[in-house]
């Protein structure tokens, strides 16, 4: 069985419940569920998240051995993290950068993203679908497609 991490960074916690005019009214658990609904036979998803930068690269470093591709959406480290690029660029498999709202459609700060100069594929504005299209880029990268 091979296994995609689903990871998350600060905030994403509060999912469907923090700025639902941007993020909607779904939560993390709803993530999980549509994530898995979309793994085809012999994938798995593994959904984590951490407020904690450390503990995002520690589950990466992790992942390295474990995990046939990563979707991330990292939050705001997305466009602060130098450490979180490094970590990615220690990564392998297939890696694909979700963000939930369309951020360039929005404040200036948020239209770049270190994780992007590692990632596969960058998907924003399509709420929660983006997860699920980032799951199955993962699958297609990693059979092979
Ligand atoms: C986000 C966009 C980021 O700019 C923001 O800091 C988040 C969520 C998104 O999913 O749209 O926390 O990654």
């Amino acid at each position: 069985m091979k296994t995609i991490l689903i990871l998350n960074g600060p905030n994403l916690n509060l999912l469907g419940k923090r700025q639902p005019h941007i993020y909607g009214h779904q939560t993390l658990d709803d993530v999980e569920r549509l994530c898995q609904s979309v793994c085809p036979d012999g994938f798995q998803i593994s959904l984590k998240q951490s407020n904690h930068e450390g503990q995002l690269i520690d589950w990466i470093h992790e992942a390295r051995e474990t995990t046939c591709g990563i979707v991330i959406n990292p939050g705001a480290l997305t466009h602060t993290s130098i450490a979180l690029l490094d970590a990615l660029n220690t990564y392998e498999p297939p890696v694909v950068e979700v963000h939930i709202s369309q951020v360039h459609k929005r404040e200036a700060f948020r239209h770049h993203s270190y994780v992007s100069l590692r990632a596969d594929g960058v998907i924003a504005g399509l709420g929660l679908d983006g997860y699920a299209a980032g799951v199955r880029r993962v699958v297609a990268l990693s059979v092979g497609q």
